[in-house]
């Protein structure tokens, strides 16, 4: 395990590890739960040397520049609904920046958090199923950065290159802590709906011409199981993984 500098509870009895530089808190954070850490446990660290992005990608950092946090979950849900929870990781982050920053975050299906078109935070779910499920939502925000590598020139994008109030990583975890758990104990206690209406009225994919995989149209909705419903001319195709490769306005 990388090392261990500390911890603190919060109020809310909340573990928050708190350490400067891991491999992975996606990492840390599963070898915490499979050692038996409570639901709700917090990995936060200053820089990561092989974060872990969605579809296999390297999640790059500089220390101190982003917020850098892993959630360890034993959720109440179905294991078809576990997906569901990555929806209340982006709403909550979502949420959480608009609330701190003043910028008006929005969502690009499933979970990428979006200002002004480009990705200022991600979102990867990953669960393993021993006796129980374990889930471990890692959110990675861009809050300092000036440039990126060139390949990710176009598309990221940070709080300060987006003028947004310079928040701190603190402030902005708890606020990111607080949604996250009304989203989620939501989504275990009452279901989607309420989940899936925020979603929407925050998403930034619906009405635009999309391709997402092999599939291309324009995204209309998100299904009660969390698919993005796309218009064809052969009528509604319900697609449940991959990346909105290309998109244009409305
Ligand atoms: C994405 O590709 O959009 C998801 C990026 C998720 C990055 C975060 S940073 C904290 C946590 N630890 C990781 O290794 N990845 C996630």
């Amino acid at each position: 395990m990388d090392q261990f500098l500390g911890g603190t509870l919060t109020p809310l009895t909340r573990e928050i590890v708190r350490l400067s530089v891991v491999t992975s808190t996606q990492a840390i954070a599963f070898e915490m739960a499979e050692r038996g850490t409570a639901d709700g446990t917090i990995v936060v660290a200053d820089t990561q040397t092989a974060g872990r992005g969605r579809r296999g990608r390297v999640w790059h950092d500089a220390p101190g520049d982003s917020l850098l946090v892993s959630i360890v979950l034993r959720p109440r849900l179905n294991v078809a609904d576990l997906p569901k929870l990555s929806l209340a990781a982006a709403v909550a982050v979502a949420e959480a920046i608009d609330l701190t920053t003043g910028l008006d975050a929005r969502l690009k299906w499933p979970n990428d958090v979006l200002v002004n078109g480009r990705k200022v935070a991600g979102i990867l779910l990953e669960s393993r199923i021993v006796a129980e499920p374990i889930v471990v939502a890692g959110i990675g925000v861009n809050l300092r950065q000036r440039t990126f590598p060139a390949e990710l020139a176009e598309t990221a994008t940070s709080v300060d290159l987006e003028g947004g109030r310079a928040v701190g990583r603190e402030e902005l975890l708890e606020a990111v802590l607080a949604a996250f758990e009304r989203w989620r104990r939501g989504l275990e206690r009452e279901g989607f709906a309420a989940l899936r209406a925020r979603w929407l009225t925050l998403a930034d994919t619906i009405g635009r011409a999309v391709t997402v995989g092999e599939h291309a149209g324009v995204a209309v909705d998100l299904a009660e199981d969390g698919a993005l419903v796309l218009r064809q001319e052969a009528g509604l195709q319900r697609v449940f993984a991959g990346e909105v490769l290309a998109s244009r306005p409305r």
